[in-house]
């Protein structure tokens, strides 16, 4: 068992992760529809990714013997004005999760939870390398500005971008 603040602290972030799934199925669907298979591509892979984080979350809370109490998932942004604001909503995401992950270790720490400071270790490192991911995406994406053929060369890099 946990304590009830640091089982309640993973339940949220079962719906954080679930949210980043969602937003990122939003964003594919956007790349999608502007004709950007590439880019639309690394979004479901990432969507993938937080849905596996999210079941990582209820496996640990199902093997110390907590209840999964199935929080809200709030609606994704529904509309991005271009390339560069879809990129900037990763970022948003991104570092918003690496915020949250680091207040539950923080909570755990205060809480000598030690295996959850443990799980909340992996996914800080996880963090760094998405946001180090989003962020260079972002700047190559404003290096590019308004030349389509640059913004073409980006999308078959992200086609190709394998699984972290
Ligand atoms: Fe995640």
């Amino acid at each position: 068992m946990l304590t009830p603040l640091v089982a309640e602290a993973i339940n949220k972030q079962v719906s954080n992760e679930l949210f980043g799934a969602y937003v990122y199925t939003a964003l594919n669907i956007y790349f999608d529809g502007i004709a950007l298979p590439g880019f639309a591509s690394w979004m479901a892979k990432q969507s993938i990714e937080e849905l596996e984080h999210a079941e990582k979350l209820i496996r640990f809370l199902l093997d110390h013997d907590e209840a999964v109490t199935y929080e809200p998932v709030p609606t994704p942004p529904q509309t991005y004005t271009s390339i560069e604001n879809a990129l900037e909503t990763v970022m948003e995401v991104e570092t918003r999760n690496t915020s949250q992950i680091r207040e539950i270790y923080h909570l755990a720490s205060k809480n000598a939870s030690h295996s959850v400071e443990i799980l909340m270790r992996w996914f800080i490192e996880q963090q760094g390398f998405e946001e180090k991911f989003a962020r260079d995406a972002l700047q190559r994406v404003r290096l590019a500005g308004a030349d389509k053929g640059a913004l073409l060369v980006l999308d078959q890099q992200f086609g190709a971008r394998n699984r972290s």
